[in-house]
């Protein structure tokens, strides 16, 4: 089916747009009193990602109320560490965490590397694009295998990931084995949301600014890099949270699009980037301000990023007490600007 908006799509194959398309990280969640309500008739966040029709509405949530150019289909990117054997729950304010963990070669043996229990994710995508019905690309996403890996050894979040940045020094032979199997398993996952309809994927590396550029050059990179060249069905955005040292090597890869935080100059990430489309970079605290102020950080973005094939973002995901209004206020100055 032809798009009716497709300004994302043609924003990250770098081909010419009217103006800049612009979604927003965490878009479909806690900051709309509709996704509270559909939230809060069932029994948690995991019953709500598993179930297709609820997930594919709190997907459109976000499309009709903020007006945003692309959608993000619902779910999270532990559903991966899941399907692979470690089950997670979800604790109300606290996040998410894993009764067991990865340790050792025996537990990463007992894994496994097939994603056919996410089925309920593809399921959500074809009624979210039926549902959607051609208005705007729908996004599917993963997380990067390194982020991924500092969850399951981990177990839960966390300040320092302390246990997973252990296993580097350690067992780098068991950390490979493990990113191996991890990186394989994402490879047939965003392959079956590309197949269910999914129009560009994303893979969030959450936690990569805190390892140190030479681990994350080993350990990060090749299995990033392994990602993007078996994805050439639809273009792949790559967002390594914290990582100024990675923007570089991420450029060198087969991927369209390179994400950006807050704390990246966007000039000198232009310098380094080899014509990419980038993705960002609003300090997500910026909506606590006011409107004015909301426009004119905003607009002052916007004016970064002349002359860069661009799509606008915040720099991180929305938080969860922040006023839809001034959302919705980010991304109707976007589309009011020329
Ligand atoms: O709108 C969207 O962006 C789509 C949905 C989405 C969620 N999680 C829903 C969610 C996406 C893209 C994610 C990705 C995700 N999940 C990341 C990468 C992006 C990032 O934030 O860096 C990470 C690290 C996770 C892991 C995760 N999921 C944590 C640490 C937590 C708890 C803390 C928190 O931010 O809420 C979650 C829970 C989660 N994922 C919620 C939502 C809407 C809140 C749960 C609830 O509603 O009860």
């Amino acid at each position: 089916m032809t798009l009716q908006n497709d300004l994302l799509l043609r924003a990250a194959k770098q081909e010419k747009v009217e103006r800049t398309p612009v979604w927003v990280m965490r878009q479909a969640g806690r900051i709309l009193a509709e996704y509270r309500a559909v939230r809060s008739s069932v029994s948690g966040f995991i019953e709500l990602v598993s179930t297709p029709e609820l997930a594919a509405e709190v997907t459109i949530q976000p499309v009709d109320i903020l007006g945003v150019d692309a959608a993000i289909i619902f779910s999270d990117i532990l559903v991966v560490p899941e399907a692979m054997g470690l089950k997670y729950e979800m604790i109300e304010k606290r996040g998410p965490l894993f009764p067991k963990t990865i340790q050792t070669q025996q537990d990463v043996a007992q894994l496994s590397s097939s994603p056919e229990a996410l089925h309920y994710v593809t399921d959500a995508i074809k009624l979210t694009k039926k549902e959607l019905n051609g208005r705007v690309p729908l996004i599917g996403f993963a997380g990067a295998p390194w982020t991924i890996f500092a969850y399951m050894v981990e177990g839960s979040g966390s300040k320092t990931f302390s246990k997973p940045r252990r296993m580097l020094y350690t067992d780098p032979v068991l950390s490979h084995t493990l990113l191996e199997k991890i990186t394989d398993t994402t490879i047939q996952y965003l392959k079956a949301q590309i197949n269910a309809g999914a129009d560009i994927v994303q893979l969030f590396d959450s936690w990569a600014g805190i390892l140190k550029p030479a681990h994350y050059k080993t350990f990060a990179v090749p299995y990033l890099k392994k990602i993007a060249d078996a994805i050439t069905e639809v273009p792949l955005t790559i967002f390594a949270k914290d990582a100024y040292f990675a923007r570089e090597w991420i450029s060198e890869l087969d991927c369209q699009v390179v994400g950006m935080d807050w704390n990246m100059n966007v000039e000198e990430t232009k310098q380094i980037t080899n014509g990419k489309t980038l993705q960002g970079n609003l300090d997500p605290c910026v909506l606590y301000g006011s409107f004015d102020d909301i426009k004119k950080h905003t607009v002052k973005m916007l004016d970064e990023y002349k002359g860069i094939h661009h799509i606008a973002n915040l720099g991180h995901g929305v938080y969860p007490d922040i006023d839809p209004d001034k959302v919705k206020c980010f991304i109707d100055t976007i589309k009011e600007y020329s």
